[in-house]
């Protein structure tokens, strides 16, 4: 399970941390509250400060980070149920986590749907409006196009629905960089078998692992590349870690340039 704190050393602010936080950065749009951004009412209000955050948040202004690339390592080792994520910068694609083994379960910026006629469309067709500072439209009844980021009170993405076979199957599950304040994603940490260890890798105790500690819970907290380096050096994954990471900067450089 991973939040925004896993991106914050890719050089993404996550919500609630305190001054840099997004939500504590928002005086620049005229909203009422922090949440506001990602709330259906005010996006057809004034759908400009959420496109304006967007633009922020974009995937291709970032790259993914050590912690990211752990996951990705996960995954090449075959020891990879399934990672959900509430983030929607798309940097676990980016480390080369298939979709399949993925759950964005506030949605990505990938595609977008049209929030008149519903018509779906590819997220790269409208970067162009988004960096040109343009609301996009539908190009067949021109209402505003909404990347199919999840807002508040709209359905998570059927995928999330996984987490009923995915959660009791597994054997061990590790949290990484949330504050665990949303629901209903917060509540999976609660839904893996009671003999599953739970790892929090966190710069603080979050959920259940500050009010509701199972005996075999684990907490690394800190600065959350530390404790995923911690945790690699344990496990002396080191050189592999490495050897993926520099892989994965030559594809990035390339496509770049
Ligand atoms: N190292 C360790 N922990 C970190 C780091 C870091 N470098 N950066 C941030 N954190 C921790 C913060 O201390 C906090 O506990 O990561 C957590 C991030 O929490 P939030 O900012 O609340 O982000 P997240 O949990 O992903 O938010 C969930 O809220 O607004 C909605 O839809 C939005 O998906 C988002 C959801």
């Amino acid at each position: 399970m991973a939040g925004a704190g896993i991106s914050t050393p890719s050089g993404i602010p996550d919500f609630r941390s305190p001054g840099s936080g997004l939500y504590s950065n928002l005086q620049q749009y005229d909203i009422p509250y922090p949440e506001a951004i990602f709330e259906l009412m005010y996006f057809f209000a004034n759908p400009k400060p959420f496109f304006t955050l967007a633009k922020e948040l974009y995937p291709g202004n970032y790259r993914p980070n050590y912690a990211h690339y752990f996951l990705r390592l996960l995954h090449d080792k075959g020891l990879l149920l399934r990672l959900y994520t509430q983030n929607i910068d798309g940097l676990e694609r980016a480390a080369g986590i298939p979709p399949d083994r993925l759950v964005e379960a506030h949605g990505t910026f990938a595609t977008a749907t049209c929030t008149v006629c519903r018509r779906k469309f590819p997220g790269e067709d409208f970067r162009g409006d988004v960096m040109a500072d343009k609301v996009p439209h539908c190009r067949a009844c021109t209402g505003v196009v909404k990347p199919d980021i999840v807002f508040f009170g709209e359905e998570l993405p059927q995928r999330f629905f996984l987490h009923l076979t995915d959660f009791p199957m597994a054997d061990l599950l590790f949290v990484i960089g949330t504050s665990l304040e949303v629901e209903p994603f917060a509540s999976l940490a609660g839904a893996v078998r009671s003999s599953v260890p739970r790892v929090l890798i966190n710069r603080d105790l979050v959920g259940p692992f500050a009010w509701r500690q199972r005996h075999n819970d684990v907490a690394q907290l800190g600065d959350v590349v530390g404790g995923v380096e911690t945790l690699v050096e344990l496990l002396d994954w080191k050189e592999e870690m490495e050897t993926l990471m520099q892989k994965e900067k030559e594809k990035l450089d390339a496509k770049d340039s």
